[in-house]
């Protein structure tokens, strides 16, 4: 189906209409918004455009200047996504432009007027439209809506036998994701009727009615939901199923939406009348796969960790941990931060804990000639290994990318980090996941903000787009843990000093028996760091200027000369999530904290660079990225959130 507005019969209102039609239909491509709010943001912009920038506008500059003052910090009109408000106003604006009655565009309409151009949906929308000459515009982030191609129809067809086709699934002649069908708000019955391809592995099968009926809990990884499918012994394939189909087998099913007769679900699919089928990719002997239906403990799972993610545990973390990427992106992208990516093998021990695991290739090579170690004076000789000098893999980004945030200003990082603690806690890895973002002109009360409006940002994320997700984890992992997030967004975190908090922890110290005797100057604890953000505060809690002693060399030195400007967030249930500082921007001071702490000047000579030609104040923090995972699922353990834990001992998969 193709809408045209370009000619004389464009028709703001008939437009909108289909759009709306259009938004609904595809629910799940959160097109008209993705939460209630959004969606009546996207109708009252759908009647700003029919009013205002219906052809001949009826005051062009007022609408010009309301539209620009909108766009100004914004990418897409509502939320972070394409909706069919950008859709409805792009349009009706390239048209006002085609008649030349917009003709100039200020700055940010024009930018934004050129991201919308350059999404397929204005394409589909607008014949033979091209992107705005000159803009330069990605496509933008988010779901596509949907367009003509080989693979995807435009739009719904009339006829209820054509299946619903989802893209790059050609191989299996089309499917159609299961979440489209069952997780919408009317749970699939607006399909019912039509004729549907899914794919997926059997969560459960069962035969009934003497073998001649088989039901089949099919999932496709696309939400935790299963779709029921009930094969009728008529349908096409259905003996090719015979003692193959259990738990864990692979197949795909092309039938009718019906409603369902069981309570469970609002609709299954039916396999029965002619031209549906069942095709079984790949069968499952029962007696060998080790995932069954009943639960399995989170250890055990650990030990299938290529087949867990099968689990409905770990199909929930993936989803959630994707979506928590996918926020980090979003967050710092439209607050301007440039993600740069920093090296993973470094010669510099950024956090100087001495923690880092060494790269070499001295040692296999020495292995395969049949040789000693290259050695001088007694000591491993580097100069013959691979980088001529002892690497190691990095603990931390911060060092390199505090160098492109003294020139770009405001920056982010984003990759795994590895540390050769021997913790065998429930909160630390070998290798885990960071984001470290970096301020330029920004002290450490800058940095709070930051990390707060990023911690919130991220967990609003997950309960807008992982709601099934989120009801599995309350469900099963924490009561409470989606009160837990509303309350993390209802209030602003707590701020107190390192100072107070060890007085507060004091004055608790009768009534909570710490394991660890309180005393200033201490390294705060998991039991001390805990007890403050879930028994004093109830909240997450930021803890800042920490006795420079306890400290890593880079943060500022406070005007007391004790303490530095460090700062930790503290979250309920986990401790630690966050660990960032304002830097210390003097060489002078800095270079009197390296030696202090029994570090060589000259092996940070490039970092002190920074400090010589144009220093400027600047902040950063890191996030630990599966600490966030925990802390949005309630999963305890941090092996069960990061795909294949490493911990000492453990580098299998
Ligand atoms: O507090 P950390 O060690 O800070 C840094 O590495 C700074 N260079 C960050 C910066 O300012 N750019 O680590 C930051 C966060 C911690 O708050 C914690 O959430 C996480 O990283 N983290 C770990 N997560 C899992 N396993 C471990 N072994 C971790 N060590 C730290
Ligand atoms: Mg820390």
């Amino acid at each position: 189906m193709r809408l045209e507005v370009g000619g004389k019969k464009q028709s703001v209102r008939y437009a909108n209409a289909i759009l709306r039609f259009i938004g609904r239909f595809y629910e799940g491509m959160e097109v008209y918004g993705s939460t209630f709010f959004e969606s009546a943001e996207v109708d009252s912009w759908l009647d700003w455009c029919e009013m205002e920038l219906s052809s001949p506008p009826p005051q062009p500059e007022q609408a010009l200047e309301t539209l620009e003052k909108h766009l100004d910090q914004r990418v897409f009109l509502i939320g972070q996504r394409f909706t069919i408000a950008d859709a409805s106003v792009s349009v009706a604006l390239h048209h006002l432009q085609a008649q030349g009655l917009a003709a100039s565009l200020p700055r940010a309409t024009k930018r934004w007027l050129g991201t919308c151009m350059a999404h397929e949906a204005f394409g589909a929308v607008v014949k033979g439209a091209k992107p705005a000459t000159g803009s330069k515009a990605p496509a933008p982030a988010g779901p596509a809506m949907p367009a003509a191609s080989a693979s995807a129809p435009m739009a719904p067809k009339a006829a209820s036998d054509q299946p619903l086709l989802d893209r790059y699934s050609n191989a299996v002649g089309g499917r159609i994701e299961i979440k489209r069908i069952i997780a919408t708000p009317d749970q699939g019955q607006s399909l019912v009727g039509k004729k549907v391809s899914v794919c997926g592995w059997v969560k459960t099968a069962r035969e009934a009615d003497k073998g001649k009926i088989m039901f089949v809990q099919l999932n496709d990884g696309s939400t935790p939901l299963d779709i029921q499918v009930v094969i009728d012994s008529a349908a096409k394939g259905f003996d090719s199923l015979k003692g193959k189909v259990g738990t864990g087998a692979s197949m795909k099913c092309t039938g009718e939406v019906v409603s369902s007769p069981g309570g469970k679900q609002a609709v299954e699919i039916l396999v029965k009348a002619e031209g549906t089928e069942v095709i079984l990719f790949g069968g499952v002997d029962a007696k060998e796969y080790p995932l069954s239906k009943k639960g399995h403990s989170h250890e055990f799972l650990r030990s299938i960790a290529h087949l867990r993610p099968r689990s409905n545990l770990i199909g929930c973390v993936a989803r959630v941990r994707s979506a928590l990427a996918h926020a980090t992106h979003e967050f710092f992208r439209t607050n301007g931060f440039l993600y740069v990516h920093t090296p993973l093998i470094t010669a510099a021990d950024c956090e100087g804990a001495g923690e880092m695991f060494q790269v070499t290739t001295m040692m296999a090579e020495a292995e395969k000639d049949g040789k000693q170690m290259p050695m001088v004076n007694g000591k491993f000789d580097y100069t013959k290994d691979f980088f001529q000098k002892p690497a190691f893999l990095t603990v931390s980004g911060q060092l390199s990318v505090e160098n492109y945030c003294c020139s770009l200003s405001k920056v982010y990082t984003f990759g795994p980090t590895f540390r050769a603690e021997n913790s065998h806690t429930s909160r630390h890895l070998a290798e885990f996941w960071m984001i470290e973002p970096e301020l330029a002109f920004a002290d450490i009360h800058d940095d709070m903000n930051v990390a707060e409006d990023y911690l919130k940002y991220c967990v609003s994320f997950v309960m807008q787009n992982n709601k099934q997700d989120l009801e599995f984890f309350e469900d099963k992992i924490e009561k409470g843990l989606i009160k837990r997030l509303e309350n993390l967004l209802a209030e602003p975190f707590a701020r107190i000093t390192y100072t107070e908090a060890i007085d507060i922890l004091i004055k608790e110290s009768p009534k909570a028996k710490f394991q660890v005797p309180v005393e200033w100057g201490m390294d705060l604890g998991s039991e001390h760091e805990r007890h403050l953000a879930e028994k004093v505060f109830k909240k997450p809690t930021v803890v800042y200027n920490y006795p420079k002693d306890i400290k890593a060399f880079y943060m500022r030195l406070n005007e007391d000369n004790k303490t530095v400007a460090a700062m930790d967030v503290l979250a309920p249930a986990i401790g630690e999530v966050i660990g960032g500082s304002q830097r210390e921007e003097r060489l002078d001071v800095l270079d009197r904290r390296i030696t202090e702490m029994g570090l060589e000047p000259q092996d940070y000579w490039w970092y002190r660079d920074l400090r010589r030609f144009g220093s400027v104040p600047h902040s950063g923090f890191g996030l630990g990225f599966e600490r966030l995972i925990m802390l949005t699922t309630g999963v305890e353990n941090i092996r069960d959130v990061i795909p294949y834990p490493r911990y000492p001992g453990h580098a299998e998969f």
